[in-house]
């Protein structure tokens, strides 16, 4: 299958599959323990159907989004990946620009390669940034300065990670550093050999550049990626951390991880703008609900006091619309993103966004939504059944 073949982002997982050596897409693809959690991601969408209502003028449609006061093409992101120039070189760039192309939101990690200062560079409207709590707070604290200084519009704190999943696939894998050349891993590389002559030629672990600056100088990539690893997770942080963010950061600022409503209300309460609701992908809590079956009760308590995103396992135009549903602004997607860049650079990346903007503009023309405002539980057949008393 060629890249403009692909037709959903099944297809575009197939292409990611057959340009990564075996190690480096299952760090994509997996999930936490079991991957249970990245199944239910799935399987929790299915538990909702959508109502279409027809014969209403639905040829003008606009899939157009206000997110926290400035408007985006369609009601969909990408949600934050580190070290994405390990599994194409210059990635984060690539998906930053083809985000940008398409007028929706891309949040670059600050464990990327490449460095915030470059991603606005490149897209100043599109990109926003996310951190983690740092054991030593005052990295948390200078990246946020350098993202107020560079203008970034929108800036997420992730908190569920306090400390790292065990992620089995990377474990059987031996994915570690430095990459041991086991027999294995010399077997994965030849039978890629695209990957593996861009991975050589570029000088093989590339350097965390958001990271450089608090490393010694002269430091190499090996280095700065065990600085990170040092301080992050930080497992002591508490609600502090988000506190001394919110001082220092006076624009809109995210809470990224939060799937118990309590957590939601604590961020409204310590200033937050928004939450997104998010179990990682999967890759962190195994036994976590998918974070779609969350979202009713988090809408419920916040009640329209803060911007709700979500992501975690969408794939599909009618996933969003779930979303929306249910009370969400936006969806996000990670994996999907770096699978398109993976087989195909910045055009891979465009084709999924491509991809997801026709399948919303299908869903909203079956839905009868002329704009994405006119989603609501009207279109959610469950709640309505339930409204109807025959639940
Ligand atoms: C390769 C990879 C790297 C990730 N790195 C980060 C990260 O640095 N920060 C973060 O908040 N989330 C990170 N995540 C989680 C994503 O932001 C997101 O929550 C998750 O991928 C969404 O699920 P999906 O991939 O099923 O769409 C990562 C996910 C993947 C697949």
């Amino acid at each position: 299958m060629r890249l403009d073949q692909a037709i959903n982002f099944d297809d575009i997982r197939i292409l990611a599959r057959k340009s990564l050596p075996r190690i480096a897409f299952d760090f994509i693809d997996g999930g936490v323990d079991g991957e249970v959690a990245l199944e239910r991601n799935r399987a929790a969408f299915d538990r909702y159907k959508l109502l279409p209502r027809y014969l209403v003028d639905i040829e003008k449609r606009r899939q157009t989004v206000k997110l926290f006061g400035y408007d985006y093409a369609s009601p969909f992101g990408v949600s934050p990946m580190g070290i994405a120039g390990f599994f194409r070189p210059g990635a984060d760039l690539m998906i930053a620009r083809a985000a940008a192309r398409f007028d929706i939101p891309y949040i670059m990690s600050s464990a990327s390669c490449d460095s915030i200062e470059a991603a606005m560079a490149h897209a100043p409207k599109t990109t926003w940034f996310q951190i983690y709590g740092t054991r030593d707070p005052r990295i948390t604290l200078d990246l946020v300065r350098r993202a107020k200084a560079l203008g970034v519009r929108v800036l997420l704190m992730t908190i569920d990670t306090p400390v790292m999943g065990k992620r089995e696939r990377n474990v059987r894998n031996g994915f570690r550093r430095p990459m041991k050349m086991t027999p294995s891993v010399i077997a994965q590389g030849l039978s890629r050999p695209g990957w593996t002559y861009r991975y050589l030629t570029k000088g093989g672990i590339p350097m965390m550049e958001n990271w450089r600056p608090y490393a010694a100088e002269g430091a190499n990539a090996n280095s700065v990626a065990d600085l990170y690893g040092e301080q992050t997770p930080a497992p002591a942080q508490t609600w502090s951390i988000l506190e001394q963010v919110r001082k220092a950061w006076d624009g809109p600022l995210v809470v990224k991880g939060v799937m118990h409503p309590a957590d939601a209300l604590k961020c409204l309460e310590l200033g937050a703008d928004g939450v997104m609701v998010s179990n990682h992908g999967g890759r962190q809590l195994d036994s976590a609900p998918g974070s779609i079956d969350v979202l009713p009760a988090i809408a419920d308590v916040i009640g329209g006091r803060m911007e709700l995103l979500i992501d975690s396992g969408f794939r599909r135009g009618s996933d969003v619309a779930k979303a929306l549903c249910l009370g969400a602004k936006a969806a996000f997607f990670g994996r999907p993103a770096m699978f398109g860049v993976a087989a195909a650079g910045e055009a891979g990346a465009c084709k999924v966004f491509d991809i997801m903007r026709q399948e919303v503009s299908l869903l909203m023309g079956q839905l009868g939504w002329i704009d994405v405002d006119k989603a609501g539980p009207d279109s959610l057949f469950d709640l309505l059944d339930r409204r109807m008393g025959r639940n």
